[in-house]
């Protein structure tokens, strides 16, 4: 499993450490997705998917993705904005993603909630849920790599500027060095994927 560039998070940082720190949750986040993608192949072979390990997986998503990731996203987003009007074409567009990823992540997490203490859920509509999720976020991140990123890339080359990430100064529970205990099924998880590659 890959380990976070830093121990601790940081209050203030310069564009091209938040830009490393936001490659490497993408590549975080792929990982996790190709497990998604692993149970969604499990049910299409007619096995039950292992709804703890999803469960913990959308819940990353809301507690990390949704709301360190994304927010810190936006905040270089706006600086771009700020910095040169030639490369703010589509940032609209961003914070849409990052709302519709956002609320899909929740239902998709709730109905993995109620599927593990016995409500009745229609399973189908969840895998095509989990199906458009798993896309969706792929997308969105191709989109940042080979897009948004290097846009900022060229903004760092210029001015590597210092950006106040205090309110958004959080270890990431899983992929941190000190994982949060809640997601020790899911960080031992990753551990054995990573082992048999
Ligand atoms: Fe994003
Ligand atoms: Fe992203």
């Amino acid at each position: 499993m890959q380990s976070r560039i830093t121990t601790a998070s940081p209050v203030q940082a310069r564009l091209t450490r938040i830009l490393a720190e936001l490659r490497e949750d993408h590549r975080n986040i792929a990982q996790l997705l190709d497990l998604v993608e692993n149970e969604l192949l499990a049910v299409d072979r007619g096995r039950t998917p292992d709804l703890e390990l999803l469960h913990d997986i959308m819940q990353y998503m809301i507690v990390y993705s949704d709301a360190v990731h994304h927010p810190r996203e936006d905040l270089l987003y706006r600086e771009l904005r700020g910095y040169d009007e030639k490369l703010v074409e589509g940032l609209d567009l961003v914070e849409t993603d990052h709302q519709s990823i956002a609320e899909l992540g929740l239902t998709l997490r709730n109905d993995i909630a109620a599927m593990m203490s016995g409500v009745e859920i229609r399973r189908e509509r969840v895998v095509g849920d989990m199906v458009d999720y798993v896309r969706k976020l792929r997308k969105h991140m191709e989109w940042e790599e080979r897009d948004l990123f290097p846009r900022a890339d060229s903004m760092a080359g210029d001015d590597d500027r210092e950006i106040d990430l205090s309110a958004l100064s959080i270890m990431d529970p899983v992929f941190g060095e000190v994982g949060h205990s809640v997601f020790e099924n899911l960080r031992r998880h990753l551990e054995r994927a990573g082992a048999g590659r």
